[in-house]
C-alpha cells in the first residue's frame, strides 16, 4: 500500500488540512516523537501504580471526588486496542444501521461486489457523523433519525482500489461510475425509526426515509444569495445548487429541522485559477484547489479552472426539514461560509435566535450568530428563515477571563471596500477572512460547540494543534504543540447568548494525566481509563450532563482508541471523566445523541478498520477489522449504533 493514500489526508486523525497530502506524518507519529511511546505506556501504568500506592490525603481526595460524582454511575469500560466496540457492562450497545443497508422504500440489499450509483442513493452512505433525533408526535419511542455522511473512503468502499492508488497517481482507481457512488455515498439520511419490543429499529420502507446527496437539489438563502460570487453557468441566479458537502456534525433546531454542516469542501475542487483572479486570495485561505476527490475529472463544476464560482457555493450551514421528505434543503449564508463542524441552536431569553458554531481548522475561530428577529411557536418551520438576517460574530477570548464576541458586519472598520468587503456577502462567504481582521482569537480546531439549556453554559471542543508554536499560546489555547485538545467552558452574562460579552474558563486540558509533561487537567478521580485526547463532538443529555465523544486517539498516540467519555463539570468532581464506550480499532466516535427520555444513546462509527493498531493502512480485501458483520464476505462497515441499558433506565444513572 503506498504511502499516500487518500485516507492519510482525509482523516481527521492528520488534522484533517488537505494543503499537504503526502508529507502528513499520523498524529500517532506526531505524539510518539514528541512524547516518546514508552513513556507514554509508562504514563498509563504510572495511573495504575499511583491508585495502588496513594498515600491516606491522596486516597481522600480522590474518595472525595468519587463521592461527589454520583452523576454518572456506570462501571468505566477498559481502553483497549481491538477490532470490537465494547460499553459500560450493564449496557447493550446494537447495531442499527451500516454503510449500503437499505433506506427508501424498495431499495436494494448491499452488495459489496456489485455496488452502482443508483443503488447507493438508495441506500445509507458511508461514514455517519452527526446524530438527531427528531421526535415523532413527541415521543421518545417513535421518530425522526438524520444522519450525516461526511466522506467515502475509496480503499475500504472499492474492491481493488486501494493497489490503484499510488503517489504518482491517487485517483487511479477512480472511474465515472466509481465518482457518482461516492457522490451518492456523500450528503445525509433520514430515517423513521421505532422502539419495538424494547428495541430500536428502522421502519423499513418508510415514505419518510429519504437520501440527500451531492446531487440534490438545495436553495441559497440569506445575504450571500444572489452574490455575483455565487453564480455559475449552471445557476446564473446564484440562489440555487445541487448538494452539499463533507457534512460533518450539525445540530436539531427548536423547531425541529436538521441544521447539517458543510465541512472540508476545499478538498472536493480541482484546478486552479489564473494568477490574478480575484478570488485567489480567498481560495488559499480556505485551501481550495486541495482536490483530495477526483470527481473534477468527469464533473466541469468541481474544476474551479472551469466553474471557479462553484466553491463559493460550498462551506455553509445547511437546513433541512426531515419530516417533509420532498422539502428542498437551504443553504443558510447568514451563518457563514467556514468549515463548519457543528451548530448548536437557542432560543435566548429575548426570544432571539442564537447558533454557535466552530470552524475546524488549526488556528481558526468560534462563531455565533444571532438572529434580529424573535421565535415564534405558531410558525413552525418558518422560524428558519429568522437564520437568514441577523449578525455573526467571531469571539476573542481574553487573557482576563473575559470575552468579546466581535460583530462581522460589512461597513463597520475594518470589514469595509478598501479591505476588499464590497457587501455584507463578501464578508459571509469569506467570513474567515472577515474575522482575521476583526481579531478574533485563533484556537485550536474548534469541533462542536454544544449549550447546557439548564445552566447556560456553553462547551467548546478543541481537538488539537500540534503547529502550535511556544511563542503562539495565550490564554485559550495555553499549549504549544497541543497534541491532545482542551475544552472551553464559556458564561454568557444572564445567560444572555445574544451578549457581546461573556465569561470562559478552562474545562480541562486533555491527554495523559501521569505525563507531566502533556499537562493534562483532569480531575483527580480519573482513572488510567477515564482521561482522553482528542474532544470532537459533544453531546450535553436531558439531565445537563456532558459526554464526550474523541476522534485522534490510538493505541499508539494515547494508548486507547476512541469512545465516548462522560465528564463532571460542576463541583468537586468538575473536570473528572469516566471511559463509557470504545469504537473498533480505527474508528473515531461521532454523533453522540441521546433520546429525549436519556433511554438511548445513538452514536456513530465512522471510519472503522482505516488503520490498525500499529497504525497501518487497512483496504477493501485487508481492513483491520471486519466490524460489524465480521463476514469475509463483507468490508468493514462505518454503521449507528444504539447503546441502551440492559432491562431499561436513563444512561449513565
Ligand atoms: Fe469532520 Fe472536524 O470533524
Ligand atoms: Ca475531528
Ligand atoms: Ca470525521
Ligand atoms: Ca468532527
Amino acid at each position: 500500500m503506498s504511502e499516500s493514500t487518500l485516507r492519510a489526508h482525509r482523516s481527521e486523525e492528520a488534522e484533517n488540512i488537505g494543503r499537504n497530502p503526502t508529507a502528513n506524518a499520523t498524529m500517532g507519529d506526531v505524539i510518539a516523537t514528541r512524547y516518546h511511546r514508552r513513556d507514554l505506556l509508562k504514563g498509563v501504568l504510572a495511573v495504575s501504580a499511583i491508585s495502588a500506592t496513594m498515600g491516606p490525603l491522596a486516597l481522600a481526595t480522590a474518595r472525595q471526588a468519587r463521592a461527589a460524582t454520583p452523576s454518572f454511575a456506570f462501571t468505566e469500560v477498559p481502553v483497549g486496542n481491538d477490532g470490537m466496540h465494547h460499553v459500560a457492562p450493564g449496557y447493550d450497545a446494537d447495531i442499527l444501521i451500516r454503510w449500503g443497508d437499505p433506506v427508501v422504500a424498495g431499495a436494494p440489499e448491499f452488495d459489496p461486489m456489485a455496488q452502482t450509483a443508483e443503488k447507493q442513493r438508495q441506500q445509507f452512505g458511508y461514514n455517519n457523523d452527526f446524530i438527531g433525533y427528531v421526535p415523532i408526535d413527541g415521543s421518545a419511542e417513535h421518530g425522526l433519525l438524520v444522519v450525516n455522511h461526511e466522506y467515502t473512503i475509496e480503499e475500504l468502499m472499492f474492491p481493488g482500489a486501494a493497489a490503484k492508488i499510488t503517489k504518482e497517481d491517487k485517483f487511479g482507481y477512480l472511474t465515472p461510475e466509481l465518482a457518482a457512488i461516492e457522490m451518492a455515498a456523500h450528503g445525509g439520511t433520514v430515517l423513521e425509526i421505532r422502539k419495538v419490543d424494547g428495541k430500536w429499529q428502522v421502519v423499513k420502507d418508510s415514505p419518510l426515509n429519504r437520501r440527500i446527496t451531492v446531487d440534490t437539489d438545495m436553495v441559497i438563502s440569506g445575504p450571500a444569495a444572489g452574490s455575483e460570487r455565487m453564480k455559475t453557468s449552471a445557476d446564473p441566479t446564484g440562489t440555487k445548487v445541487k448538494g452539499m458537502l463533507n457534512n460533518c456534525a450539525g445540530g436539531i433546531t427548536p423547531w425541529g429541522t436538521w441544521l447539517t454542516a458543510e465541512e472540508n469542501f476545499h478538498g472536493y475542487f480541482l484546478g486552479a485559477l489564473p494568477d490574478d483572479a480575484p478570488e485567489l486570495t480567498a481560495f488559499k485561505r480556505y485551501g481550495v484547489g486541495a482536490g483530495e476527490y477526483g470527481w473534477g475529472k468527469f464533473d466541469a463544476r468541481f474544476d474551479v479552472s472551469k466553474e471557479p464560482n462553484e466553491a463559493n457555493r460550498f462551506g455553509w450551514m445547511v437546513e433541512i426539514d426531515p419530516a417533509d421528505p420532498a422539502s428542498v434543503p437551504v443553504k443558510r449564508t447568514g451563518l457563514g461560509r467556514f468549515k463548519h463542524e457543528g451548530a448548536s441552536t437557542v432560543i435566548n431569553k429575548d426570544g432571539r435566535v442564537v447558533v454557535y458554531t466552530g470552524d475546524d481548522e488549526r488556528f481558526d475561530y468560534v462563531y455565533k450568530f444571532v438572529s434580529n428577529g424573535t421565535y415564534d411557536p405558531a410558525a413552525g418551520k418558518a422560524n428558519g428563515n429568522l437564520l437568514d438576517d441577523g449578525t455573526l460574530y467571531a469571539a476573542r477570548y481574553n487573557a482576563d477571563g473575559s470575552m468579546d464576541w466581535l460583530p462581522l458586519v460589512h461597513g463597520q472598520d475594518p470589514l469595509v471596500a478598501s479591505n476588499g468587503f464590497h457587501n455584507q456577502a463578501d464578508v459571509l462567504i469569506n467570513a474567515r477572512l472577515a474575522a482575521d481582521l476583526a481579531g478574533a482569537t485563533k484556537m485550536d480546531r474548534p469541533e462542536d460547540v454544544e449549550v447546557d439549556p439548564k445552566t447556560s453554559k456553553v462547551y467548546v471542543m478543541l481537538t488539537n494543534n500540534t503547529r502550535r508554536k511556544a511563542d503562539q499560546v495565550d490564554a485559550a489555547n495555553p499549549r504549544a504543540e497541543n497534541a491532545f485538545g482542551h475544552i472551553i467552558e464559556m458564561t454568557p452574562p444572564d445567560g444572555d447568548h445574544a451578549a457581546t460579552k461573556a465569561a470562559w474558563d478552562m474545562l480541562v486540558k486533555c491527554g495523559d494525566p501521569a505525563v507531566a509533561e502533556v499537562g493534562a487537567t483532569f480531575g483527580a478521580g480519573t482513572t488510567k481509563d477515564g482521561w482522553f485526547g482528542m474532544p470532537d463532538n459533544c453531546a450535553v443529555d436531558h439531565q445537563g450532563r456532558l459526554w464526550i465523544a474523541t476522534d485522534g486517539n490510538s493505541p499508539k498516540a494515547t494508548g486507547r482508541k476512541d469512545g465516548v467519555w462522560a465528564i463532571e463539570t460542576a463541583g468537586e468532581a468538575r473536570g473528572t471523566s469516566k471511559h463509557f464506550f470504545s469504537v473498533p480499532v480505527g474508528a473515531e466516535l461521532c454523533g453522540p445523541c441521546f433520546t429525549p427520555d436519556d433511554l438511548a444513546l445513538f452514536v456513530a462509527v465512522q471510519h472503522p478498520g482505516e488503520e490498525d493498531a500499529e497504525g497501518n493502512p487497512g483496504t477493501f480485501e485487508n481492513p483491520s477489522t471486519r466490524w460489524p458483520d465480521f463476514s469475509d464476505a463483507m468490508p468493514v462497515r462505518p454503521a449507528v449504533v444504539v447503546i441502551m441499558k440492559q432491562g431499561g433506565g436513563v444512561i449513565g444513572s
